[in-house]
């Protein structure tokens, strides 16, 4: 969704943003601009579409050590040169720009338009410019300051006046903002990403604090002028991780990372001598964990799937009644919270609004609400009662792949974790290690393999619709692969448990319809081969997942793919890489934008 850049230093100023930018363009936007301070003026330069576009307007001798830049992912007004950001009041020395949404801007609005303030955009944003403009009076973080506290809704915010060299101010609520501090320079994203070139000292800003910048100093205040002494963090990874490294997409090095990714998310957590788990952020003692009398999960799109897969675990292995639910739906429905329930929040980027709104509302009720989160320092970890970093490194692909079998690592280890202290024995949790622990070694197996995957995927690229069919645990892989296709290829893609397509979706079923069936080797195998041959019955095409040796599968599908053997909890893990391998070789094949497909956002902020 919609990036911030901003920068205060010594060096040419529109590089560094446009440069900033780029490291930005994963979160998915759909236009972009720049604002950049010289001789007393403000050039201001936006374009619908990509970066290369707004890097073809801008002069390469403007000049200028200070700046501000956005890409903007639209909410309110269309996707156009002018609604892109930065805006700026009605003399052009005011820029500003926002992440977010600003829910009472229409009041806002006609109150300046009374008072003779004309309005060039149909964006949320632009009535940040006047407010500060109408409110300015020789000190930008001053007017700032009293702009913000008129503002109902969620922003990040970032502004400069023409008047005032190598200042910006900053503000946050709900959107995240951080912080770079350089060598006499200093800079300021919507995430860490943009800043990890120039630096790796950060400040993170909470809601409620303002920020003013010079290249050599910054001042952290909350919106009473009360200072704020703030601690520097480091960015714990190094700037290869966030780059292509010789791959043709991220997506494609986040899914062959995996097999490294998962280990980095059990490293240190496996207790070998006792059979179990060890997750210190949880900040719960043991006899806190015996009383959890129920689990539910809250989430969005990947990471719901990650939490549904968990769910059935903590069911049957831990045998703690678990569930996993759209964090959307169940902030809106009152939701009972009891006594003795745990929640976790599940999102790669900890930033999700959809799952934060839902968290605070939880917790609001008195719920203990735990994060399962990639991006360290995220608002959901940092507002959360504890949780697990699942150490995936940075995922840059919109579609997410890598924090998937991340996500479900760390709670499979919640799982042992839980079972251990009820029913398992000794034995029985050392069983669980060794086969967790087998896991990376078969995913890169898998990925190995990935050519024969690009085969099948250049064999039914061109289908008009699919179905990802799978039973039991597999159910959300099955949701995963479907949800993987539709998201970088575009082609529809439906998910469902193999069981119900008796009840609806088997009228789909044609020879352009192919369906994708998950077949491990447990107890629902032969249930899912009936299902296979109903859809072969009705001349569709069947592809298959399946385990090493099972021939049977071969003689109903068009095409499996093997994996290979392991317990049956762990088929999740070897059965969604090839659909993740799947989704990606079949965009290649349409040609699709991989990495930012359209219309998607990386980071969800807004409801
Ligand atoms: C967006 C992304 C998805 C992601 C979902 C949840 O829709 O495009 O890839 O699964 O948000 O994101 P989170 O960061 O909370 O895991």
């Amino acid at each position: 969704m919609c990036g911030i850049i901003g920068y205060c230093g010594p060096k040419p100023a529109a590089p560094i943003l446009i440069e900033g930018l780029k490291r930005l363009e994963y979160r998915g936007y759909d236009s972009a601009g720049i604002a950049v301070g010289a001789d007393g003026n403000l050039h201001v330069h936006k374009r619908e579409g990509k970066l290369f576009r707004l890097r073809e307007r801008v002069p390469e001798d403007l000049g200028g050590v200070w700046g501000i830049g956005h890409t903007r992912w639209a909410t309110h007004g269309e996707v156009n040169d002018l609604n892109a950001h930065p805006h700026t009041d009605a003399t052009n020395t005011i820029a500003v720009v926002h992440n977010g949404i600003i829910e009472n801007f229409t009041s806002l609005k006609e109150k300046l338009q009374e008072e003779g303030y004309t309005f060039r955009t149909e964006t949320d944003s632009e009535v940040i410019a006047h407010l500060i403009a109408s409110l300015y009076d020789g000190d930008l973080e001053t007017a700032v300051r009293q702009t913000v506290r008129l503002l109902k809704g969620t922003y990040g915010i970032l502004a400069m006046h023409a008047a005032e060299p190598n200042v910006l101010v900053g503000a946050r609520n709900g959107s995240p903002l951080v912080l770079g501090v350089g060598n006499d320079e200093m800079f300021m994203a919507s995430d860490a990403t943009a800043l990890v070139a120039h630096t790796k000292q950060v400040v993170y800003i909470e809601d409620g604090e303002l920020v003013k910048l010079t290249p050599k100093s910054y001042k952290t205040t909350d919106l009473r002028s009360r200072e704020i002494d703030k601690k520097v963090d480091f960015i714990s990874w190094e700037l290869e991780e966030i780059e292509k490294g010789g791959f043709a997409h991220f997506m494609e090095k986040e899914i062959l990372e995996q097999s490294e990714s998962i280990k980095r998310a059990m490293q240190g957590r496996l207790d070998l001598e006792y059979g179990t788990g060890h997750l210190g952020g949880l900040n719960m003692a043991n006899k806190e964990l015996l009383e959890v009398e129920r689990v539910k999960i809250i989430a969005a799109g990947t990471s719901l799937h990650a939490g549904m897969v968990a769910a059935y675990l903590l069911e049957t292995v831990a045998r703690i009644p678990a569930q996993a639910e759209l964090a959307s739906e169940l902030r809106y429905r009152n939701p009972v919270v009891e006594r003795n329930n745990i929640y976790f929040a599940v999102s790669q980027s900890g930033e999700t609004a959809d799952t934060l709104y839902a968290m605070r509302e939880l917790k609001r009720k008195g719920a203990r609400v735990l994060g399962i989160c990639n991006v360290v320092g995220s608002t959901i970890p940092r507002e959360s009662d504890g949780g697990v970093y699942i150490h995936s490194g940075p995922e840059i692909a919109v579609a997410s792949t890598k924090a998937f079998t991340s996500q479900m690592t760390a709670l499979y280890l919640f799982a042992l974790i839980m079972a251990r202290m009820r029913h398992m024995s000794l034995e029985h949790g050392l069983a669980f290690i060794k086969d967790l622990e087998q896991v990376p070694d078969l995913v890169a197996r898998i990925v190995d393999r990935r050519g024969e995957i690009e085969l099948l995927a250049k064999k039914y690229a061109h289908a008009g619709n699919f179905l990802f069919l799978g039973r039991g645990i597999n159910y959300p892989v099955a949701l995963e692969g479907a949800l993987k296709l539709k998201e970088i290829s575009y082609v529809h893609a439906e998910g469902y448990s193999a069981a119900e397509i008796k009840h609806g979706p088997i009228a789909l079923i044609n020879d352009d319809t192919p369906s994708f069936f998950v077949v491990p080797d447990n107890g629902l195998r032969d249930k899912v081969i009936t299902n296979m041959k109903e859809v072969k019955a009705r001349r569709g095409p069947v592809l298959a997942l399946a385990v090493e040796g099972d021939r049977e599968v071969a003689k109903i599908a068009d095409d499996v793919f093997y994996v290979p053997p392991t317990h049956e909890y762990m088929y999740p893990f070897l059965m969604v890489v090839p659909f993740q391998l799947f989704a990606y070789y079949t965009a290649i094949e349409l040609g699709r934008d991989v990495d930012q497909p359209r219309n998607l956002a990386k980071s969800v902020t807004v409801e």
